[in-house]
C-alpha cells in the first residue's frame, strides 16, 4: 500500500492519498499562481495533470479562480484529488478521464491552463490547445531536461524537432526548444504565444506563456523562431531568424558554428509579470532574485568556462558585470546559475573584462 502524509503549502492542505506530491515543485507552483493572481480574479482554470491536486487548489484558494476543473487518469491520484477538493472546500470539478480525451469533447475554453506531467509536454500540448481562447495563459513544466539539454541527442530530434546543444548554453536553448515547440504547435491552431516568464530551476523548465488568437497573431509569434549559434573556438554566440539557418561560419573567426534549433529566439520575460512576480512571492535560492533581476538576451556565458579557455584564474561573475557596465554595456547574473552572466556584448568583450580583471587591471 502506497503511504498517506499530510501536506501544506500555501493556503492549500492536502492527503497524498499515496499519490504523487513533489514538495519540490513548490516554486513551480507558487508562480504559476502568483501570474494568474496578477490577471484575476474569476478565472477558469485547468489543472489537466492534477495528480493529489494541490496546483488546482492553490488556484482557488490563492488566485481566487472563480472555478477549477482537474483532470486525473489514474484512480488512485483521482481518489486523493477528490478528497482533498472537499476538504479545501473550493470550487472545483475533478474527472478521472485523460487528456486527450477531456479535449477532444469538451466545449469550454479556459483562461488558465497549468500543464504538469511527468516528464516531457510534448504529448499533451497539440489537445491542450483545443481549450485554449484568446488571452490563455498556456503555463507548462518540462522535466525531461536531459532531452532538451541536449543529452539524448536524437530525443530531442524526435519529440521537439529540434537539434540541441550540449555545451553550456545546453540549458538557455533547452528552455528556447520547449518555449518554440509550444509556439509552433500553438501556431497550427492560429495562436501567437506572448513569454510571461519563462524559468530554468533544478531540473524543471517551466513556461508560461500568454496565447493571442488570429493568424496575424501566429505569423508574429512565428517571427521569433530561429536559431542559436555558437563557436566552438572563438566563443563567439549569436541567433539567427527562421526555419533554415543562414549562417554556419562564424563571423569572428570563419569556424563552423554549431546550431540550435528551431528555437525561440524572442523575448523570453515580460517585464510587468516579471516584476508583479517578483513582489508577489519571495521565493527559493536566489533563483526568483536573479530572475527579476535579469536581462533579457540570449547572449549568455559561462564565466568560469571563458576563463578556463583563456587559461587565467577564474574570476567573480559579479566583478565580470561591473567591469561591462563601467565600460557602458549592460550585464547581469543569470537565474538559473549565478556563475553565468547574461550581456549585451561580444565573446570578445567578456573575454577582454575577464582578462583584464585576471591581470589586475580593472
Ligand atoms: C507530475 S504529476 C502532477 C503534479 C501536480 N500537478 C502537482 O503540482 O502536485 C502528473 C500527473 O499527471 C497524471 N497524468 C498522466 N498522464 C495523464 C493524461 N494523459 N491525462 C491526465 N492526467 C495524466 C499522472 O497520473 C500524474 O498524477
Ligand atoms: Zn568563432
Amino acid at each position: 500500500m502506497p503511504t498517506s502524509r499530510l501536506y501544506r503549502e500555501g493556503k492549500a492542505t492536502i492527503s497524498s492519498g499515496g499519490a504523487f506530491v513533489n514538495d519540490a515543485a513548490k516554486l513551480t507552483r507558487d508562480v504559476g499562481v502568483a501570474i494568474a493572481a496578477l490577471n484575476g480574479p474569476g478565472l477558469s482554470v485547468l489543472d489537466p495533470t492534477a495528480a493529489t491536486g494541490l496546483r488546482g487548489i492553490r488556484y482557488c484558494l490563492e488566485a481566487k479562480a472563480g472555478k477549477c476543473t482537474m483532470l486525473e487518469i489514474n484512480p488512485t491520484a483521482y481518489k486523493a484529488l477528490r478528497a482533498n477538493i472537499s476538504r479545501n472546500k473550493v470550487a472545483a470539478t475533478a474527472i478521472n478521464t485523460s487528456i486527450q480525451e477531456f479535449a477532444n469533447s469538451c466545449r469550454e475554453k479556459f483562461d488558465v491552463i497549468d500543464l504538469d506531467p511527468f516528464g516531457g509536454v510534448q504529448p499533451y500540448v497539440y489537445d491542450l490547445m483545443k481549450v485554449a481562447k484568446d488571452g490563455t495563459l498556456f503555463f507548462a513544466t518540462a522535466t525531461d531536461t536531459a532531452v532538451l539539454c541536449g543529452a539524448h541527442h536524437a530525443a530531442c530530434v524526435r519529440l521537439y524537432n529540434a537539434v540541441p546543444m550540449h555545451n553550456e548554453l545546453c540549458k538557455e536553448a533547452g528552455l528556447r526548444i520547449l518555449t518554440g515547440h509550444i509556439a509552433r504547435i500553438a501556431a497550427q491552431f492560429n495562436f501567437g504565444v506572448e513569454p510571461l516568464l519563462t524559468m530554468n530551476y533544478k531540473h524543471y523548465m517551466r513556461v508560461h506563456l500568454r496565447l493571442r488568437h488570429g493568424a496575424a497573431s501566429a505569423n508574429e509569434s512565428m517571427k521569433n523562431i530561429g536559431f542559436m549559434s555558437h563557436c566552438a573556438k572563438c566563443m563567439e554566440r549569436g541567433t539567427q531568424r527562421g526555419l533554415v539557418p543562414k549562417e554556419l561560419s562564424c563571423e569572428s573567426c570563419g569556424s563552423r558554428l554549431m546550431l540550435s534549433g528551431p528555437l525561440w529566439i524572442g523575448k523570453m520575460q515580460d517585464k510587468k509579470t516579471l516584476q508583479g512576480m517578483c513582489t508577489a512571492i519571495s521565493g527559493d535560492s536566489g533563483t526568483l532574485e536573479r530572475l527579476c533581476g535579469e536581462l533579457d538576451t540570449p547572449c549568455l556565458y559561462s564565466i568560469p568556462k571563458i576563463t578556463k579557455a583563456l587559461g587565467i584564474k577564474s574570476v567573480s561573475p559579479a566583478k565580470v558585470i561591473s567591469y561591462l557596465e563601467g565600460h557602458g554595456h549592460r550585464a547581469t547574473v543569470s537565474h538559473f546559475d549565478a556563475s553565468y552572466i547574461r550581456a549585451d556584448v561580444s565573446a570578445e568583450e567578456v573575454k577582454a573584462a575577464a582578462l583584464a580583471i585576471a591581470s589586475g587591471k580593472d
